[in-house]
């Protein structure tokens, strides 16, 4: 990475990091990924190259609908809930996106669509049919996450689909003893459907793919040599890499394939092109021609990721987007794990984990982590770990210790003794700021490869020798001799500007200490070249403030302290309540909101056309404008646990202020509580709930 010159232009850069499921909100990991994604940019730009940042959320998928049926939410509302949460994190640690958009997006159905009908018109494109479990209660054909029963190998029960957790064997669903739905606990059923595959065997995409991974330069050793046994032959000479099967049935949540209605593109084929979804959006709103930008010869593509997503990223996107006929990205930078406290699993319950928000709740400066993290990180695939000692003696020794303090020292004499005005810079003085500005290229190179470790101890070893030089001049002693006044200011002045050189180096991890120290220097530091462009003679400076504070002990034992019992989102004996987690705890105000009414079910009627529903006539005491008892209509997914005869009569729970949901089969105007459990086990099923004779209907349940 070079600044530009007339020898080296302005680059065109495009930068993601990977999209997150939008159904959780972000931890450690994502916020590492976006941290050392954001430093990268912010390196680039202070070479003055032109660079787009953008991220967005992953929305579709089963789990995402799953989840949403679950909390009796729209699929759209939930990835809306879930994406109002963002900002905080974002805003909190610095990290600037460009944009933040959604895979549910005008744009990315178009631009999914697009690339599907370009890889059919490039004869990639196949329709097969393969057998699936079904699940006859919901309605679907159920992912492998979704289907349990007995492992074919160790007869360990409840095992997913695709793998035991006992012993580890993987195997197919069809391979499972005794299957069950793990939606509706109903026993599937294997049935037939026409799916779409992207041939990834293609002797095309498998040239390709050999030459664009293997590639001098491109992907890390580590994994492009990883990806090379992907793509290689098997003993047989038969490629190993087989075809990609890219649709889904319905009901799914995402989008729909065009030629094939009611089937629907699997999350993972739209997810990456959620990427160029969210630049489009980000051009179109700036009055930008996407189609142009795209297009330009020399624009560079960079997408960072974790490194359990390296085959999407290293096989499918390249493919999808060459054979396509668009341009595979440049590069895939792939980081570690995240690990805490010397590789401990983390567990919210006892403690382990590093919540971000938490982190952020507890005043902890962001910056604290966004330097630990870079001195943590290199351009390798590997893991990082977090470990609290070693976080509070870096921030306090490197940051405070070595960096700060050079301003701190140097300012306050300054202010008080030179009315805030630079001196001359003492031939000693300048010998330091030679070797100072002399590191700009290495370090700036550095940024580029992404050693940050590296780096951060290069920019350390620098203040090391600022240091030694406020020591060897020892400002304090000049300050005490009449005849040393000069000497003082020069030497001030020489750490004032050592200390801004430092500042730029800092910049990209620091932006928050970058613009503060801006501030108090009345300069503009925003560029790696404005290290050559120094104060001067006579430029005033502000009054130091104090740019950053120690990490103090009793903070990290916060961040790292179990949450008490209440606060608890999953207790470690979670499993007690029937295998279910706990829900997180709520305020006797968030309970009151909830309107829970004794109802009469004066009628109980199959649904035409769904297996699970029951349409429910409920009197619960309301009566219309003419003063007749007015009946209400709600739908009941109890159909599997109750013939609608046995129910009719009976009182039981509604809850009476739920918002009115419009269905297939007509409107919902509440809902009934039931108790539902693994149908498997003994008290599973689903359970209405029933009082006995002498409540009334319409009476408060609190
Ligand atoms: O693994 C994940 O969290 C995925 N949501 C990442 C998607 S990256 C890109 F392809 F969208
Ligand atoms: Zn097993």
């Amino acid at each position: 990475m070079t600044a530009p010159t007339p020898a080296a232009p302005r680059r065109q850069i495009f930068v993601t990091t990977a999209l997150p499921y939008a159904n959780g909100t972000f931890h450690i990991g994502h916020i590492m990924e976006y941290i050392q994604a954001d430093i990268w940019v912010r390196a680039h730009r202070m070479c003055g190259h032109a660079v787009n940042f953008v991220g967005a959320d992953d929305a579709h998928g089963a789990p995402i609908m799953i989840a949403a049926e679950k909390m009796g939410k729209t699929p759209e509302q939930f990835v809306a809930d879930i994406a109002a949460g963002r900002k905080q994190y974002l805003d909190g640690f610095h990290i600037e996106f460009d944009n933040w958009h959604s895979t549910h997006s005008a744009e990315n159905t178009a631009l999914a669509q697009e690339i599907y009908l370009d890889l059919k018109k490039a004869g990639l494109i196949e329709r097969r049919t393969i057998e699936q479990f079904f699940d006859p209660a919901k309605g679907m054909f159920l992912p492998d996450r979704f289907i349990k029963g007995e492992c074919p190998n160790c007869h360990a029960r409840d095992q997913y689909g695709d793998n035991c957790e006992a012993c580890a064997a993987v195997y197919a669903p069809t391979d499972l003893i005794n299957p069950y739905s793990a939606l509706s606990g109903a026993k599937p059923e294997l049935r037939q459907s026409e799916h779409c595959f992207f041939r990834l065997s293609d002797p095309r995409c498998v040239a390709f793919l050999e030459q664009w991974t293997q590639e001098e330069g491109r992907l890390q050793s580590d994994v492009a040599n990883k990806v090379r046994e992907w793509i290689a032959p098997d003993e047989n000479g038969k490629p190993r890499m087989g075809d990609w099967d890219i649709s889904r049935d319905a009901p799914y949540f995402g989008i729909e394939i065009p030629d094939a209605p009611g089937k629907y593109f699997y999350v993972w084929l739209d997810a990456p092109v959620g990427y160029l979804a969210s630049l489009k959006n980000l051009l179109t709103r700036r009055g930008q021609d996407f189609d142009a930008y795209m297009a330009q010869p020399d624009l560079e593509q960079y997408h960072f990721i974790g490194k359990d997503i390296i085959t999407f990223h290293t096989l499918f996107w390249p493919a999808m987007l060459k054979f396509s006929g668009r341009k595979a990205p440049d590069n895939i930078f792939v980081h570690g794990f995240l690990t805490v406290n010397n590789g401990q699993k983390m567990s919210k319950s006892r403690g382990t984990g590093l919540d971000p928000l938490k982190y952020l709740q507890l005043g902890m400066n962001a910056e604290w982590l966004r330097y630990y993290l870079a001195a943590k990180l290199s351009a390798r695939n590997e893991d990082v770990d977090f470990a609290a000692e070693d976080f509070m003696q870096r921030v306090n020794s490197d940051l405070i210790g070595k960096y700060v303090n050079i301003a701190s020292r140097a300012a306050g004499f300054i202010h008080k003794r030179f009315d805030g005005r630079l001196g001359e810079i003492a031939p000693d003085g300048d010998q330091l700021l030679d070797l100072l500005r002399a590191a700009r290229q290495t370090l700036v190179g550095l940024y580029a490869e992404r050693e940050f470790g590296k780096l951060v101890r290069e920019i350390m070893a620098l203040a090391d020798r600022v240091n030694e030089y406020v020591d060897q001049n020892k400002p304090w002693e000049l300050a005490r001799q009449d005849n040393m006044q000069a000497r003082l200011h020069d030497v001030c002045s020489t750490c004032i500007e050592a200390f801004r050189i430092l500042t730029i180096y800092l910049g990209p991890i620091l932006p928050r200490v970058a613009k503060a120290v801006e501030d108090f220097l009345h300069t503009s530091l925003g560029r790696f070249d404005a290290v050559d462009q120094p104060l001067g003679k006579g430029a005033r400076i502000g009054q130091y403030q104090h740019l950053m504070q120690r990490v103090e002990t009793a903070q990290l034992d916060k961040l790292f302290e179990a949450p008490a019992p209440n606060q608890t989102a999953a207790p470690a004996n979670a499993a007690a309540l029937c295998g279910e987690a706990l829900a997180p705890t709520i305020g006797v105000d968030d309970f009151a909101k909830i309107d829970l009414r004794i109802a009469r079910i004066v009628d109980c009627q199959r649904v035409e056309g769904s297996a699970k529903l029951l349409r429910l006539s409920l009197d619960a005491g309301e009566t219309d404008a003419s003063g007749a008892p007015r009946l209400r209509n709600v739908f009941s997914g109890i159909a599997s646990a109750y013939q609608p005869e046995a129910l009719k009569g009976k009182l039981t729970v509604l809850v009476a202020n739920l918002a009115p949901r419009k269905m297939k089969f007509g409107v919902s105007e509440g809902m009934v509580l039931a108790a539902s459990g693994d149908d498997k086990t003994e008290g599973g099923g689903i359970h209405i709930l029933e009082l006995g004779a002498g409540a009334k209907a319409g009476m408060r349940v609190r």
